[in-house]
């Protein structure tokens, strides 16, 4: 059985699911966050530590500005009502990605990291204008003014990821099989579950299959 603490999941398909089920790409993402929900109960519940979600890509400001502005409006919602309730759960609450959001949001996003910052149960990294291609230039940037030896374990510190393991299962749902600029550098070894299901459908069961599916999968690591 394979040891697991780190899930790491591309929430696609919010969009489609809006569109089919309430002829609205928002009401998609409203949905999202009732998956978001559960899947952090089921991970709390599995006891793995560390669940890194991809909320927004540095590549989504390209989407229209009333979908992006829904989306921010969503997360302040969400943030403003459930930071207390997460942090009784003890989680920590970890910002990825690059934090140039409004004055309100910024502020919400380092209450709600300040707030959760000792807390062990389960850290969820939420990755938000995140690019891991960005990431890794950024990191080499601040190796060199530092005269660090660039080398594997080194980079790896450098990384916003840093206080975590690489994960060992990554989650795509929303069909489609491609990582869009998400942990390029720490997915080099992790097994990898496209799911047909749209984000909003996804649920406990998908996940405990997942997780089932992965603790009998042979890990090589270049061995045989
Ligand atoms: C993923 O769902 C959520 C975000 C990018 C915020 P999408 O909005 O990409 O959903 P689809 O892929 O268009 O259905
Ligand atoms: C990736 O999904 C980003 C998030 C889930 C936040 P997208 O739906 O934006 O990815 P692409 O652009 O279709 O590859
Ligand atoms: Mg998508």
């Amino acid at each position: 059985m394979n040891p697991l603490n780190h899930v790491a999941i591309i929430m696609d398909g919010n969009g489609r699911w809006g569109l089919k089920y309430k002829n609205s790409r928002n009401e998609g993402h409203r949905a999202g966050l009732d998956t978001v929900e559960k899947i952090i109960k089921e991970t709390i519940k599995q006891k793995i530590n560390y669940l890194t979600l991809y909320a927004f890509s540095t590549e989504n400001w390209n989407r229209p500005k009333k979908e992006i502005n829904y989306l921010f409006s969503l997360l302040e919602n969400f943030l403003t009502n459930k930071i207390e309730d997460l942090h009784k759960q003890n989680i920590k609450l970890n910002i990825i990605g690059v934090k140039n959001f409004s004055k309100k949001l910024n502020k919400l996003l380092n209450f709600s990291e300040k707030k959760t910052l000792k807390n062990t149960t389960l850290q969820i990294n939420l990755a938000l204008n995140y690019g891991s291609k960005l990431e890794i230039i950024n990191a080499i940037k601040k190796m060199n003014k530092n005269n660090e030896k660039i080398n594997e374990i080194n980079l790896s510190k450098y990384l916003q990821t840093n206080n975590t393991p690489d994960p060992e299962i990554l989650i795509r749902t929303g069909n489609t099989k491609r990582l869009s600029n998400f942990l390029l550098w720490q997915l080099a070894y992790t097994e990898i579950f496209f799911e047909k299901k749209l984000w909003p459908d996804f649920d406990k069961k998908d996940y405990v299959k997942v997780i089932g599916k992965f603790r009998k999968i042979k890990r090589n690591f270049g061995n045989i």
